[in-house]
């Protein structure tokens, strides 16, 4: 009776222990540094964001960023920055793409491809740099899904910037990323289909209310084939 009785109390212990830790581990307190939910998700929904969306710091030394931006800069330097995109997606940005890179930036992007690609055979060999001004934006899209797979990985060089991804059916739940300059960011499933993204002009660029302070970035974007694609 008596131990029936403490194996009876232990249990309830252990289900309250497991299950406090396991609310713990839902929301990743390291999220707060990168991640600013609207009020509108329940805890469901940022976990599958967060785990969807998920931003390395410092992933890029100085150095490999300088490397990256000498090799795209005196190509970029020749073209004129666009406000107006035909479909109205970007403005103040210009755009090349590349499958070509010197020794040293291949390896950086093979550590981006390995990272975000573990298994994939099917990735675009063109690696896309968009460059947008200190007055450029991107306006809330979805990737289209005829060209581009389920993962988008992306490098910001020159500048932090905020990424908001903004639920394509509740309106009212968006999240905002920061950024940082030499970051990477990993969008997949959940955040790249459920979710449309942008990046907010240098007057609205705000994360946490502090000002994230908004110069001339450069993204470096390594894309997936969709499934279906030969
Ligand atoms: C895009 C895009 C984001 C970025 O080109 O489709 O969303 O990080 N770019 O520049
Ligand atoms: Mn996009």
């Amino acid at each position: 009776m008596r131990y029936f009785k403490l194996e009876t109390s232990g249990f309830k212990k252990d289900v309250n222990i497991s299950s406090s830790c396991h609310k713990q581990n839902l929301i990743d307190p390291k999220w707060e540094k990168y991640i600013m939910f609207s009020k509108d998700f329940d805890d469901s929904a940022k976990v599958a964001l967060a785990r969807d969306m998920v931003i390395h710091e410092e992933f890029l030394s100085e150095e490999e960023e300088k490397s990256i931006f000498q090799e795209v800069e005196p190509y970029m330097k020749k073209l004129r920055y666009e406000f107006a995109h035909w479909d109205d997606a970007i403005h103040g940005y210009r755009e090349t793409e590349r499958d070509r890179w010197t020794p040293h930036n291949t390896a950086i992007l093979d550590r981006v491809r390995r990272l975000a690609f573990p298994t994939e055979k099917q990735l675009h060999s063109q690696v896309h740099v968009l460059d947008l001004s200190e007055k450029g934006y991107i306006k809330p899209h979805v990737d289209s899904i005829r060209f581009c797979g389920n993962t988008i990985a992306g490098l910001s060089l020159l500048s932090d910037s905020v990424m908001r991804l903004n639920h394509e059916k509740e309106k009212m739940m968006y999240a905002d990323f920061l950024l940082k300059r030499r970051s990477l960011y990993i969008m997949k499933d959940v955040a790249r289909y459920d979710y449309n993204h942008e990046i907010l002009g240098a007057d609205i660029s705000v994360f946490r209310g502090e000002k994230v302070p908004r110069g001339r970035r450069i993204s470096v974007i390594c894309r997936n084939r969709p499934e279906s694609a030969d």
